[in-house]
């Protein structure tokens, strides 16, 4: 069952350097309760901004029926997006996809978070989640520079968090691969968010552990009618297998699609 409708703008800011945060409310809340899945919103009525934008659940709080969600604005969506105020309601699909497996990792495990720029918001809720059930959580988010580094404060109240940043203006310089390796970061399970180079690095790297990847392909429909977020699957020499990152993802096993 496709489950839309309408939330309602509570709050909307700026945190970082063209990074929003927007939280909504409705009774749609009340289903979001797997991290990692996203929201497929309708940012205008205009004929040029049909396509829905999808956007990460980052927290949510299931009583109080509110959502937050972080976004990078980009294109004429999220700038579109980026103009709407407290009071207006917003028509959402969702929630979507598959989330992070949080039976994955047994109480009393490490979980080590990966993120890099806009695929840091999904794993705040994760981080909650895991922690609640017992996990220790430790989170390396990795962003370009100073200006655009968000959350920092909010993972470290969750646990150890490591801030690096490719020009080395704030936190550690390089990338998340090179901190995890100098900090002998050890965990049981990795869970990982962020763009593909990154990913795909970290698949390399980490080939035979528990790792989940969570992909951002570009999407239409975003519930399995279109193909537009399709990947090919790993090994398979006919080219005719394929995985489609809104409904079979947007998080898949180490090793399951091509990246
Ligand atoms: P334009 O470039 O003008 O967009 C043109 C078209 O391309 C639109 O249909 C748009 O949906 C699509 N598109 C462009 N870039 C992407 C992209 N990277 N991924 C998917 N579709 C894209 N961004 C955030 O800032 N915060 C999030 O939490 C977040 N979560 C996401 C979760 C998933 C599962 C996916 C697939 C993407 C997520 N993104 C997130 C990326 C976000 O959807 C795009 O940045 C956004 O759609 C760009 O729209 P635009 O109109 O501003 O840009
Ligand atoms: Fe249409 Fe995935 S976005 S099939």
């Amino acid at each position: 069952m496709i489950k839309k409708d309408w939330l309602k703008i509570n709050h909307h800011e700026t945190i970082a350097a063209n990074i929003m945060e927007l939280k909504c409310s409705g009774p749609l809340v009340k289903q979001m309760t797997q991290p990692g899945q996203f929201l497929h919103l309708r940012v205008d009525t205009s004929d040029d901004l049909l396509l829905r934008r999808p956007i990460s659940i980052c927290d949510v709080d299931l009583e109080e029926e509110t959502v937050t969600m972080l976004y990078r604005v980009e294109g004429k969506g999220t700038k579109r997006l980026s103009s709407k105020q407290i009071g207006e309601k917003i028509d959402v699909l969702g929630p979507l996809g598959n989330g992070f497996p949080l039976e994955a990792t047994e109480r009393g495990e490490t979980a080590l978070l990966v993120g890099g720029g806009i695929g840091v918001p999904p794993l705040y809720n994760l981080s909650k989640q895991l922690k609640k059930r017992g996990v220790h959580v430790i989170h390396v988010l990795g962003f370009q520079s100073k200006e655009n580094v968000f959350y920092e404060k909010e993972f470290l109240e969750l646990g150890e968090t490591y801030v690096v940043t490719v020009d080395g203006t704030y936190g550690e310089k390089g990338f998340v691969t090179d901190v995890i390796k100098e900090k002998h970061l050890s965990f049981d399970t990795m869970y990982t968010c962020g763009p593909t180079p990154m990913l795909s690095a970290l698949q390399n790297a980490y080939s035979d552990r528990r790792l989940f990847l969570s992909l951002e392909e570009r999407m239409g429909c975003g519930v399995g009618a279109c193909f537009a977020c399709v990947c090919h699957v790993v090994g398979d020499e006919t080219g005719t297998k394929y995985r489609k990152v809104c409904t079979d993802g947007p998080v898949f096993p180490v090793g399951e699609v091509v990246l």
